[in-house]
C-alpha cells in the first residue's frame, strides 16, 4: 500500500493494513482488522515484533546504541539533572522550571513518611525476606492508606498517587533493609533532598551523626536516572497490562515490580554479581571457560548483565556505567576485583564470534551491580534501586496509557494446540 501499510494475502481473502507510522524507528501496520476478516491471528512469543502502544516517553534506537526521553539524550539527562527532575520530565513531558522543581521536592518530602500503622506491616516478615517481596506487598499496603485517590480517570487522584508512590518508596526500600539487620527504622528527613534523605533512611543509625557522602549522593543520583524508563520492557508492559484492566496504580505498579524481580529483567544486577563472585571464588576459573559456557547449549550458564531485545549494540547506560564504575570505586573503595573480572568477561565477549553474531552486548545490570556494592549497598537490595528508580517510567506509561483513547483491556488471542473433545470418566472408573 502507498501509505506504507501492507497488503496481506491470506488463502482467499486479500487484506489492506493501514500504517502506523513512528516519528522514529519502526513504523507499525494496524492489523486491528485482522482476525475478524480472515479468522488468522498473529503468533509472536514475547512480542518480538509487535507494538502494545504508541508512545511518547522514551525512544531507543537499538542499532545506534541510543536511548532518549521525551527527546532528551541520557547522556545529558545523566550529566546535568537531578533524579526528580527526570522523573517530573518524564511524567509531565517537560523539564521542569526552578518554581516547579522546587514544588516538585517539596511534595516529595512531604509525602516521604509512611502511615505508623505500616510499621507492623514491617514486622510480619521473616528477618531474610528478599527486599523485592516487601516492596510489592508495601505498595498493595500502602494503597489502602489512600483509596480516595484510586480513580484511574481522575487526573488530580493520578497525581497524588504518583507522588506518594515516588515519595515513599525510599522509605520502604530502607525500611525493608534495616529490618534485615535488626536496627531501627530510620525516619525521613525534610531538610535532605530525596537522594541523600534515601541514603541517611538507609545508613544512618539513631546513636550517631550521620553525614551524606556527596560522591556517593551524586552516583546514586546518577544511576537511578539510567534506570527510570526503558521503553515497553516486560515490567513496563506489566504495569501497562494490569493498568488497562482499570486497576489502580499503585495495583499496578506493585504488578511490575513483581515482573521487574525476574533475573532475565531487574533481578540480573543481582544476578551479575553472583556470577562474578562465583567465578573470583572458582579457582579453576578462566575468562574463557566461562565464556565457553556462556556459549553452551547444554549449559543452563549465561553471560548474565549481556544481551538484550532491543539493543543490537552497546547499551548506553552500560557505557556510561563502565566509566562511571571507576571513578566511583577510585571514590569509595579503591580496587574491586569483582570489576577486573567483569572487564575481562566483556573483552572476551566482545571479541567472540558468538556474541558478535548474535549482537550481545553489556546491558545496564553488567556494571550496575558492581558499583551499587562500592556504594556499599547489599545485593539483595540492587533490584530495589532499579525499581526505585523505574517507579518514574512506569506510572509515565501507565498515565499514558490511560490517557490514551484506543487504550483497550489487554486480552491476546492463543494458538489452542491441545485437546479436541474427550469423553468424560468418572472417578469410579479412572
Ligand atoms: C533488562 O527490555 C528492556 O529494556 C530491559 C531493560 C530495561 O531497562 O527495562 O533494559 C533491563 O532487563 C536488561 C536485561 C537483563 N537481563 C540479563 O542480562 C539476562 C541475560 N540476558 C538474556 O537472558 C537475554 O539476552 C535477554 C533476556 C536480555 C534478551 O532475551 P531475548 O531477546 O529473548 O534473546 P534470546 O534469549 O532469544 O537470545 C538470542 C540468542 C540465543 O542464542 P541462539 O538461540 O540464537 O543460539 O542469544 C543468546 C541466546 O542463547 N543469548 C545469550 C545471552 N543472551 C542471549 N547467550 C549467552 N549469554 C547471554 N546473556
Amino acid at each position: 500500500m502507498d501509505d506504507g501499510g501492507a497488503t496481506l494475502n491470506l488463502g482467499d481473502h486479500t487484506l489492506d493494513l493501514s500504517a502506523v507510522p513512528a516519528r522514529m524507528g519502526n513504523h507499525g501496520v494496524d492489523i486491528g482488522s485482522l482476525r475478524a476478516q480472515t479468522r488468522t491471528v498473529t503468533y509472536d512469543p514475547g512480542f518480538a515484533n509487535t507494538a502494545s502502544a504508541q508512545s511518547t516517553i522514551t525512544y531507543i534506537d537499538g542499532t545506534a546504541g541510543k536511548l532518549t526521553h521525551r527527546g532528551y539524550a541520557i547522556e545529558d539527562l545523566a550529566n546535568s539533572c537531578g533524579f526528580l527532575e527526570v522523573a517530573f520530565l518524564l511524567l509531565f513531558g517537560h523539564l521542569p522550571n526552578k518554581a516547579e522543581l522546587e514544588e516538585w521536592q517539596a511534595s516529595m518530602n512531604r509525602h516521604s513518611l509512611l502511615n505508623e500503622e505500616l510499621k507492623r506491616f514491617f514486622d510480619a516478615f521473616p528477618k531474610q525476606a528478599h527486599p523485592m517481596a516487601i516492596l510489592s506487598s508495601a505498595t498493595n499496603a500502602i494503597s489502602t492508606f489512600y483509596e480516595e485517590y484510586h480513580n484511574p480517570k481522575d487526573e488530580a487522584s493520578v497525581i497524588e498517587s504518583a507522588q506518594r508512590l515516588i515519595a515513599k518508596m525510599p522509605t520502604v526500600a530502607a525500611w525493608a533493609y534495616k529490618k534485615s539487620t535488626g536496627f531501627p527504622y530510620i525516619y525521613p528527613r525534610n531538610d535532605l533532598r530525596y537522594v541523600a534523605n534515601f541514603l541517611h533512611m538507609m545508613f544512618a543509625l539513631p546513636t550517631e551523626e550521620y553525614h551524606v557522602d556527596p560522591v556517593i549522593a551524586k552516583a546514586l543520583n546518577v544511576l537511578l536516572i539510567l534506570h527510570a524508563d526503558h521503553g515497553q520492557n516486560c515490567s513496563t508492559a506489566t504495569v501497562r497490562f494490569v493498568g488497562s484492566s482499570q486497576a489502580n496504580l499503585f495495583a499496578s505498579v506493585a504488578a511490575g515490580m513483581n515482573a521487574l524481580w525476574g533475573p532475565l529483567h531487574g533481578g540480573a544486577n543481582q544476578a551479575v554479581v553472583e556470577m562474578l563472585a562465583e567465578i573470583a571464588n572458582d579457582p579453576s576459573a578462566s575468562t574463557e571457560s566461562y565464556i565457553a559456557r556462556a556459549k553452551d547449549k547444554n549449559d543452563p550458564f549465561r553471560l548474565m548483565g549481556f544481551g538484550h531485545r532491543v539493543y543490537n549494540n552497546y547499551d548506553p547506560r552500560a557505557r556510561i556505567l563502565k566509566k562511571f564504575a571507576d571513578d566511583v570505586l577510585d571514590r569509595v573503595e579503591g580496587d574491586d576485583p569483582l570489576l577486573r573480572i567483569a572487564e575481562e568477561l566483556e573483552e572476551a565477549a566482545l571479541s567472540d564470534e558468538y556474541f558478535q553474531e548474535r549482537n550481545l552486548y553489556p546491558n545496564v545490570d553488567f556494571y550496575s551491580g558492581i558499583i551499587f556494592r562500592a556504594l556499599g549497598f547489599p545485593m539483595r537490595m540492587f533490584t530495589v534501586l532499579f525499581a526505585i528508580g523505574r517507579l518514574p517510567g512506569w506510572i509515565a506509561n501507565w498515565k499514558e496509557m490511560t490517557e490514551d483513547p484506543a487504550t483497550r483491556i489487554a486480552r491476546p488471542r492463543q494458538i489452542y494446540v491441545g485437546e479436541e473433545s474427550r469423553r468424560f470418566i468418572p472417578l469410579h472408573q479412572r
